[in-house]
């Protein structure tokens, strides 16, 4: 039934269906067959990117505004085409419809940034020493950006790494999750048609490349791929880092997360227990921010631990393209291991566990469902300073704030993390630099769920890239100093005489 779905949702982005091959695409829904396609092999990945590197040639020259234009016609396609893309993101991710509809938000919104960022890509002037001289700084395109996503943001993050690209003039080679390469050929194809509707955009600036790790391998090694914007686990940047670090290659890293929230005395206890259920059981706790870790306060613990236990219990978990269904499948058998080993690890420390369950989805047999989890632990263990991709809340009391900060950091990432409190000084202690360690410190809202706009990214194994907001279109320029000498003398700097 899925695989007519997919077949039907293609045609209707006009998309032609990709002959068969050895790359087998499963929904987790239920664990069925969506279709098959041809890997790309690690020898296509140099004909990728060289002709990707020749479209940048010609687009590092196309005026920024107009470089723009493209990303707003991508925007314009995707907002025609939310519905159906979001069906595809549903088969193939299992996420829910409202939040597959807001990964394709995420989409139109980094293209409306990138767009208006196009007519922005501004440097600066700095006060020169030498009089008759100007000294400055201009941006110029960098080259081919290679983006590698995950299978838990199937089109958002390359909609977040491609937009800026563009705009800054380069060319594109997307490796996506070989769990979710529809959704990929999809945002390719429409990408592909607004590039021919206008006319000037230089074939293959943006390519695909299916297939595994080993196809992105050779990508991240590629001596033409100036940048390598990475999203997905600490094991994969541990590789991809040193490979493009020894090319002397850029790297933008987005790996795991170990995401935790503070809940001090003060806090408005509804707000926070609505933060924590959508931060921890939202997208089945498969996002890089979902929440993990939880320090409660031994004052409010009492209050606020039966009210989450009765939230979970009341979460409908099961087929995610059903009305009022909130927790959709885990994405595959490994991911139900891992969770399962998990919660065995969980017990064997002392843990409490409340739900974890396999839950059994009508005509979801194949799929892999689970009740989300809410574990009380004795202490925060090497299994809780550990990313399980899946959602289990591991809980732990505190009395004391500056303890709680220092558990709060005490992990190796350093993604998203929050406070809920209504303390004025606990809120700025948590924000400043004796604070939280993270890339995102939030108050009074979750950790996960960002918009486009701010910078996001985190520290420590986290990557330390930053993406979609801010100044992180810096990541995808390459940045000229430029001294300009208007005088009839030649003044040396720092006042070094040579006659
Ligand atoms: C992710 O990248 O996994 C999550 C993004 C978000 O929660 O905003």
């Amino acid at each position: 039934m899925e695989a007519t779905a997919v077949v039907r949702l293609l045609a209707d982005l006009g998309v032609p269906l990709p002959p068969a091959g050895k790359l087998i695409v499963r929904s987790p829904i239920d664990g069925g067959q969506l279709t098959s396609l041809v890997p790309h092999t690690p020898a296509e990945v140099d004909a990728a990117v060289a002709v990707a590197q020749s479209a940048f040639l010609a687009w590092r020259l196309v005026p920024a505004p107009r470089r723009g234009e493209l990303v707003r016609r991508l925007g314009a396609t995707l907002r025609r085409h939310k519905a159906v893309l979001a069906e595809l993101v549903i088969l193939e991710s299992g996420k829910i419809r409202s939040e597959a509809l807001g990964e394709v938000q995420e989409m139109i919104d980094i293209c409306d940034f990138a767009t208006g960022l196009s007519r922005q890509l501004y440097g600066l002037t700095i006060a020169s020493e030498r009089p008759g001289h100007r000294l400055m700084e201009t941006w110029h395109p960098l080259g081919v950006c290679g983006v590698i996503t995950a299978f838990n943001f199937p089109v958002a993050v390359w909609a977040w790494n491609a937009a800026l690209a563009l705009v800054c003039g380069n060319g594109v080679v997307w490796k996506p999750s070989e769990k979710t390469p529809l959704t990929a050929l999809a945002c390719q194809a429409l990408l592909a048609e607004v590039a021919a509707e206008l006319g000037d955009v230089p074939p293959g600036l943006s390519t695909l490349l299916l297939g595994g790790a080993d196809v992105g391998a050779v990508l991240a090694d590629h001596p033409a791929v100036a940048l390598v914007s990475a999203t997905g686990s600490c094991a994969m940047g541990r590789a991809v880092a040193p490979q493009v670090a020894a090319r002397f290659g850029r790297s933008l890293l987005e790996l795991g997360g170990n995401n935790a929230m503070i809940v001090a005395p003060s806090v408005d206890l509804d707000l926070a227990q609505r933060a924590i259920v959508f931060a921890a059981a939202g997208t089945a706790g498969q996002r890089c921010t979902s929440l993990r870790r939880l320090f409660v306060h031994e004052a409010i613990a009492p209050d606020l631990l039966p009210r989450l236990r009765q939230a979970y219990a009341s979460l409908r978990v099961g087929d995610p393209r059903d009305e009022g269904i909130l927790v959709g499948p885990l994405i595959d058998a490994a991911a139900f291991a891992a969770q399962q080993g998990a919660l065995a690890e969980a017990k064997a420390d002392g843990g409490h566990i409340f739900g974890g369950e396999r839950v059994t989805v009508a005509g979801g047999t194949g799929g892999y469902y689970v009740r989300p989890a809410l574990v009380d632990m004795p202490a925060q263990t090497d299994l809780v300073t550990r990313e399980t991709f899946a959602p289990i809340l591991y809980i732990m009391t505190y009395r004391d704030f500056a303890a709680a900060i220092a558990l709060h950091n005490a992990v190796p990432q350093g993604l998203a993390s929050a406070i809920f409190t209504n303390d004025l000084r606990e809120m700025e202690v948590f924000l400043s630099a004796a604070g939280s360690d993270c890339g995102i410190a939030n108050v009074n809202v979750g950790p996960s769920g960002a918009e486009i706009g701010g910078a996001f990214g985190g520290e420590k194994e986290t990557g330390g890239g930053r993406e979609a907001g801010s100044d992180a279109w810096k990541a995808y320029m390459r940045r000229a100093t430029n001294t300009i000498n208007y005088s009839r003398d030649l003044p040396l700097a720092q006042g070094v005489k040579f006659v």
